[in-house]
């Protein structure tokens, strides 16, 4: 067998591109189509759908377009601080002219002294400097000013927030209330939200007491369609010389509870156990590789059950079996479950702390293998 040498087609944990992301053709489109109308979009999808990925891969059809698209992650702001000196740099890194960029910087900017200085290759970096200066609102506002600068009359910007729900630790200013109305001014800029945590994103932009309120069109995304997923699972396969059977491909499907990030883990964990010694996939292997992937995090997952309250526990337990109508009697009869009353609670608190999730009106266990150990203990 020479099959060693080849890289492992599967890819997760990161955003894929390329041959790697298949189908969302749709939702790109719609995406695009949305903003170069100049609407503003919200994002709604569970954990580990693809969000980024998509939005990654509709910013190359819209720059293609001639739109200058920042992206904006702000899962690492912890600090009004650390907000300014990210969202600078992120403004900074698509612009080709840096010069003109400090110049529209600093006529925006008052209290703020940005920086040019030179990587490790010899190429300009933009930097900021507070120079001792407080970043209060009036600094944020002026720093929200600068996508619409950047546009000019003749262009058009296109901002994309993600984990656009960790704006709640901005809370010392009125951040919500501020960005909103930018967002209502800017003409020549609009905006994409999206976020890992729905509960907290549809609270932000459908409760009519935040700032959000009806502020972008709502689009969610959900699961990639089973024959595609097949097809792509089969000739990562196939390259490697490896067969893998519909039956069997739909078995990984199942395990992995659909997730793509999920259905990329296996996969890869499951070429990586045969490149070098078996041809065909068969349900023991794929149960082999299921397994080796709950051991690595077993300590994990039951410190996290055990930290469950009795009524979380049962409830994780049903929903093991099944997600949907959970709070209707014949559910809590089947299930042996408490009430309804606190069923719901323990169902809000598994999805506010991430370990349970939404779809379609139906729950599921956001991670399969945390499934897998549940049904396993
Ligand atoms: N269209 C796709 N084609 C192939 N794989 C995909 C696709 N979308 C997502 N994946 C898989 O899911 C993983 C997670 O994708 P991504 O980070 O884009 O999701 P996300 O919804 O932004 O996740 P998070 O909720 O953690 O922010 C990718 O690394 C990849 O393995
Ligand atoms: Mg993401």
């Amino acid at each position: 067998m020479q099959k060693k040498k080849e890289m492992n087609p599967f890819h997760y944990g990161s955003i894929v591109r390329g041959n790697s992301f298949f189908n969302r053709q749709k939702e790109r489109e719609h995406i695009v189509a949305t903003l170069s109308g100049g609407n503003n979009v919200v994002l709604y999808a569970p954990r580990r759908f693809g969000k980024t990925s998509l939005i990654f891969s509709a910013i190359e059809q819209l720059e293609a377009q001639g739109f200058c698209c920042i992206y904006f992650d702000f899962m690492p702001v912890f600090s009004l601080e650390s907000f300014v000196r990210l969202y600078s740099k992120a403004l900074s890194i698509k612009q080709t002219n840096l010069q003109k960029f400090v110049q529209i910087f600093t006529s925006a900017v008052k209290s703020i002294r940005p920086v040019l200085s030179f990587d490790e290759n010899g190429s300009p970096e933009f930097s900021i400097d507070f120079a001792g200066s407080t970043v209060n609102e009036s600094v944020v506002s002026q720093l929200l000013d600068i996508p619409e600068k950047l546009a000019g009359a003749n262009h058009r910007v296109l901002v994309f927030f993600d984990e656009f729900q960790e704006v709640e630790k901005l809370d010392s200013i009125n951040f919500e209330g501020l960005l909103r109305s930018k967002v209502q001014q800017q003409r020549q800029t609009n905006y994409l939200f999206l976020g890992s945590k729905t509960h907290i994103m549809k609270e932000l932009f459908n409760s009519k007491k935040r700032a959000f309120y009806n502020a972008a069109l709502p689009m969610s995304i959900s699961y990639l369609p089973e024959n595609e997923t097949i097809e792509y699972l089969r000739k990562g396969f196939s390259d490697s010389s490896i067969v893998l059977d519909n039956e069997t491909a739909l078995y990984i499907i199942s395990v992995t509870s659909m997730i793509p990030h999920y259905i990329q883990q296996l996969a890869s964990e499951i070429w990586q156990y045969m490149v070098n010694s078996c041809d065909v996939v068969t349900k023991e292997i794929v149960d082999e590789c299921s397994m080796r992937l709950l051991a690595h995090k077993s300590d994990y997952y039951m410190e996290l059950f055990d930290r469950q309250s009795q009524s979380r526990k049962q409830l994780l337990q049903a929903l093991t079996k099944s997600g949907k109508n959970i709070f209707s009697a014949s559910y809590i009869r089947t299930y042996n479950l408490p009430s309804a009353a606190t069923l719901q609670r323990a169902a809000q608190g598994l999805v506010k702390d991430g370990i349970v999730d939404k779809i379609n009106g139906e729950y599921f266990i956001s991670d399969p293998f945390f499934k897998l150990f549940i049904k396993c203990t």
